[in-house]
């Protein structure tokens, strides 16, 4: 094998790896349908207060995790564990995450399946009144389902296969600018031919009457976690790969920022348009996580014959923005399983165990298919279907608890290891202020909220 194949060769490679990561349907198609569900503002205005004060400081963790560790998520766990003295028990962080990820791998590569599939819908044009229907009947059709995903899946399975520089490397340099670029052309045309100021008021203004619930905080630290892909090991693999003398600190804040932007922007492209389609008395939250595809596909068929030309770009943005993130999905137990069959090396361990992998994620995703049509009534207390608790217990659940794991884990037990020449924080005082924040704010809020947010949307319990 050419070079060392355990690291990115050159320092680019996390940041472009890691953007096209953060970057994916929890910005395009996530963001705006929650923050249309919460009523706009107010839970914009959560959302950016959670990625700076938990958001950041955590990502870091877990980048850093990686960069010491030097491994795969349970590996590099363990090994810093060692480094400090730490019971082995920690590297439950590392199994949390491989877990959280191969659920988020099932559900996502259906719904980036639904994404190519309505690439096509649209382009093939749809008339006025219809998108409701459509969605219904796509949604009820199990083997074109999993045909849509299958692609998805085995497409960014391919990706990983092929390793960091010749497959996951080679594929960002060429992902994350189409990204951008149609990002930006996405929010031109809203703002050129829908309702730019009702859009913006909407995303950044909000009523005294407003009210916060547990579930919407639980739910805008949740969403701001999955954006930025925290808590299952993708940051600590990507992390693992790094150059020594990359900073984490700026590197973290180059994605953080991407990120936190392009979501802001996905709703700058998405509401405008809406409002100026629907006009200014369209209420956003009536569709829920429908807002994509049943919502701006009804947009869109009211463009009439443009509609079919940029409803198409919309959902190839949508799916260049997914790929990437799917193969950071894919990342962690990929490297999970390759290490582990490295005991008995072959040249192909890396595709053995991106073929088990793919494996897995299949049978999860059938699961999460199957809450669309055969098991759609089968619910657990507000969680209405078998997709919607893959969701649930993904992003809220594990991925709460993998993080506050990491920031407990860096924190209290990697005093030790933890320096400024490896953050890039010559600062002693924000470097005392990050550790504060690792050690009580992000444990405490973490943890309190996964429990008061458990019991809201499982038992309906509410306390405010
Ligand atoms: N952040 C990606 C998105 O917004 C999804 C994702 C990729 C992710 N890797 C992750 C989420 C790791 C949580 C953890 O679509």
């Amino acid at each position: 094998m050419a070079g060392n194949s355990n690291q990115w060769n050159n320092n680019t490679a996390f940041l472009l790896a890691a953007t096209g990561s953060a970057v994916g349907l929890g910005n395009i198609w996530g963001f705006p349908y929650k923050a249309g569900e919460n009523g706009g503002g107010l839970f914009v205005l959560l959302y950016i207060f959670f990625v700076i004060t938990l958001g950041f400081p955590v990502f870091m963790a877990e980048v850093f995790i990686g960069k010491k560790g030097k491994s795969n998520p349970v590996s590099s766990v363990e090994n810093l564990a060692k480094a400090s003295n730490s019971s082995k028990g920690w590297s439950i962080i590392g199994y949390g995450g491989i877990l959280a990820s191969l659920i988020i791998a099932g559900y996502y590569a259906v719904i980036a399946g639904f994404v190519i599939n309505y690439g096509f819908i649209s382009a093939g044009g749809v008339d006025v009144g219809a998108a409701e229907a459509i969605y219904t009947s796509e949604k009820a059709n199990f083997w074109e389902m999993t045909m849509w995903f299958s692609i998805f899946l085995f497409g960014s399975g391919f990706v990983v296969a092929n390793g960091i520089d010749k497959g996951i490397d080679k594929a960002m340099r060429v992902l994350l600018p189409m990204l951008f670029v149609l990002v930006f052309a996405m929010v031109g045309y809203g703002a050129y031919a829908g309702d730019f100021s009702k859009g913006l008021e909407y995303l950044f203004s909000w009523k005294a009457e407003d009210g916060i619930t547990a579930g919407m905080i639980q739910g805008a630290i949740g969403q701001a976690f999955f954006s930025l892909s925290i808590g299952m090991g993708t940051l600590m693999a990507f992390g693992a790969y790094m150059p020594n003398d990359q900073k984490v600190s700026k590197a973290s804040g180059v994605v953080v920022t991407a990120d936190t932007g392009v979501a802001i922007l996905a709703g700058l492209a998405i509401f405008p348009l809406a409002f100026g389609i629907y006009g200014a008395q369209w209420s956003p939250d009536a569709g829920g996580d429908t807002l994509v595809f049943v919502t701006l596909t009804e947009a869109f068929a009211r463009l009439g014959d443009l509609g079919q030309f940029v409803g198409p770009l919309f959902f190839f943005l949508l799916a260049v923005a997914a790929f990437s993130s799917m193969i950071s999905i894919l990342e962690p137990s990929v490297a999970f399983v390759t290490e582990k069959l490295t005991r008995n090396p072959t040249k192909n361990t890396r595709k053995i165990a991106t073929l088990i992998i793919m494996a897995i994620c299949f049978a999860l995703s059938l699961i999460s298919v199957a809450g669309h049509n055969v098991w759609a009534d089968k619910s657990l207390g507000t969680l209405e279907n078998p997709f919607e608790m893959m969701k649930y217990f993904a992003d809220d659940f594990l991925l709460l608890l993998v993080g506050a794991g990491m920031s407990i884990f860096v924190g209290w037990r990697l005093q030790n290891v933890v320096n400024s020449d490896d953050m890039g924080i010559t600062n002693k005082g924000f470097m005392n202020l990050w550790v504060f924040v690792l050690k009580f704010i992000s444990p405490i809020f973490l943890l309190g909220i996964w429990v008061l947010g458990n019991l809201d949307r499982i038992f309906e319990i509410s306390f405010f």
